[in-house]
């Protein structure tokens, strides 16, 4: 009997063992990583971590490589945001989210009879905001840059030079997008060419301006030579920033959203990002349920997220935009006691229905692209970091000259409320647009410590999926004891409240889970969400190795030492 108990618990571990052996794990490095969506960008800020750089000269590295590697959503034209923890513990957030132009005004995507104009938030001039990209570098540069900003571009500006190699993934996304480039441009653009995996794209307009921006900084981008030829080439196709626009542009030091889930401490970005405030939202009205034995994409587990989900965007929806513009109940919003008041009406027998659910009551208190990067450097300083032009190549407006793309963001305000912008989400007065404002994200870079420890960094593309890719990506390892890379690889699916419905990677889930699901009430949707997120992050072992997962959605890839 003792004997076979004894083999018994032989069989157990060597079962637990190969279990482990069959677990598919990311990259791992001792010393430093960089996790991003093309391996050019990751290796040059690897590059630049191995020389003795720490994770914001890395950064400010990867940022521009990708503006080189990455037209889709890396950017000069662009903006984003940056959560950041040094090995001493201290923590912070950067925005360098575009705004809208001085000119800008309220109902300025409507008709005479107040209904939105198609496509005119989203493709051409009048689509684009204020970029941010540059200043944020700049920004994080003065601050923590340890090494001179001229030997943190060279690397990219010979990239630039030398050229990308087309990948299959690119390809595939530039000849999709053909027909808008010649819609949207003048000219004929650089990307209009029959480009084939392996060719070359060469970017010398582009390296001129890096070299610029080199020279002169942010003044560089935002003064001088690039600021004109920018304004009056954005106004030459009917848009409406000016070089004032442009020179009184700022990157703004926030403070970012903390709370805890179990024994982890989250660290996501604050509006207007809605990313870190949707993220405690759900987290907290999850925290009460068992969902690791529930287990991983059951229906239960679908069930709890799912609702948490549908509350949390009901209330984005109402309550959140640019904090210098409108008051935001932050405090109220992330509370155990709200998530508990959010999810009375919760039941495991029926959906809630969206038409039965509006924002929650909260008394004031009167007073289709994105990207994104995790780095660790050696000294362990940890960045999240996304960016973007918000739709695949921005407004699909390329300044020839200057050799960049301009976003799209201004279709993240709300040009009417009740109207859904690109990614169906609704907004009201808090997301109107006003000169000068900052337009709400769903980006959620994300920094986790554990027992005080740096834990994990990570973030994703995906509109108004990336809170919840984020959030799955961290129940995964959290809750489900998942490796990073199985993590990020894990189907994945999303409800925002409106439109009613679970979207879910298409034949990634079993059919009698869809079943049960739908015969519980929820509709499901594997038809409109290809892909969903793209999500970058690293992981910190027991061991104190790095664990980087790189979405194999997409071109991602780690790279450390
Ligand atoms: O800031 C936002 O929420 C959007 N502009 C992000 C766009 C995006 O992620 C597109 N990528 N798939």
């Amino acid at each position: 009997m003792k004997y076979s108990i004894f083999y018994i618990f032989l069989f157990l571990i060597a079962c637990k063992d190969q279990d482990k052996a069959l677990r598919k794990v990311g990259l791992i490095a001792k010393h430093a990583m960089v996790v991003s969506a093309r391996v050019e960008a990751s290796q040059i800020g690897s590059d630049i971590l191995k020389k003795g750089g720490n994770v914001f000269d890395a950064m400010i590295a990867t940022e521009f490589a990708l503006a080189v590697a990455y037209p889709y959503a890396g950017n000069l034209g662009g903006g984003g945001f940056m959560v950041y923890r040094t090995n001493s513990g201290d923590i912070g957030a950067i925005d360098y989210r575009e705004k809208a132009p001085i000119a800008a005004t309220k109902n300025m995507y409507l008709d005479s009879i107040g209904n939105v104009i198609p496509e005119k938030s989203t493709l051409g001039a009048l689509a684009v905001g204020v970029p941010g990209t540059v200043a944020g570098m700049f920004a994080i540069h003065e601050k923590f840059g340890s090494l001179p900003i001229n030997v943190i571009l060279r690397p990219v500006i010979e990239l630039a030079y030398k050229g990308v190699v087309v990948t299959q993934k690119q390809e595939d996304r530039i000849k999709k997008y053909q027909p808008l480039f010649l819609k949207t441009n003048k000219d004929s653009i650089k990307f209009n060419r029959p480009w084939k995996t392996n060719d070359t794209i060469k970017y010398p307009e582009l390296a001129k301006t890096l070299e610029r921006i080199s020279m002169y900084g942010k003044d560089g981008f935002y003064k001088g030579k690039t600021a004109k030829l920018l304004s009056s080439f954005i106004q030459s196709n009917g848009g409406i920033i000016s070089q004032e626009d442009l020179a009184k542009y700022k990157a703004i030091w926030r403070s970012p959203i903390i709370f805890n889930y179990d024994d982890l401490k989250i660290i996501s970005m604050s509006p207007p990002a809605s990313g870190g405030i949707c993220l405690a939202q759900i987290m907290k009205m999850i925290e009460p349920f068992p969902i690791h034995e529930y287990g991983h994409n059951s229906l239960k587990s679908i069930q709890v997220i799912t609702e948490a989900e549908r509350r949390a965007y009901a209330d984005r929806s109402f309550f959140l935009g640019d904090p210098d513009f409108v008051e935001i109940p932050i405090k109220n919003l992330i509370s155990e006691d709200y998530a508990k008041q959010r999810m009375q009406s919760f039941s495991f027998n029926k959906p809630t229905l969206s038409s039965d659910l509006e924002h929650g009551t909260i008394d004031f208190i009167e007073s289709d692209e994105t990207t994104h990067y995790s780095i660790i450097d050696r000294f362990g300083n940890a960045i999240a970091a996304t960016t973007t032009l918000n739709g695949a190549y921005g407004s699909k407006l390329y300044c020839k000259e200057l050799g960049f793309f301009l976003n799209n963001e201004m279709d993240d305000f709300s040009s009417k409320p009740g109207s859904p912008n690109m990614f169906g989400l609704l907004g009201a007065e808090a997301n109107s647009i006003a000169p000068e404002k900052r337009m709400l994200s769903s980006m959620t870079p994300t920094i986790i410590e554990k027992q005080g420890a740096l834990y994990m960094t990570l973030g994703t593309p995906g509109g108004s999926t990336i809170i919840t890719s984020v959030l799955q990506t961290i129940l995964n390892v959290h809750e489900y004891k998942m490796s990073m890379q199985e993590a990020v690889d894990a189907p994945r699916f999303h409800h925002q409240w409106l439109p009613d419905e679970i979207r879910m990677e298409p034949n990634a889930f079993n059919k009698r889970l869809i079943n049960d699901l739908n015969d519980k009430g929820y509709k499901t949707n594997q038809k409109d969400s290809p892909i969903i997120g793209k999500v970058d992050g690293i992981l910190v072992l027991q061991d104190k190795r790095y664990e980087g997962g790189a979405d194999h959605r997409g071109d991602d890839t780690a790279v450390g030492f």
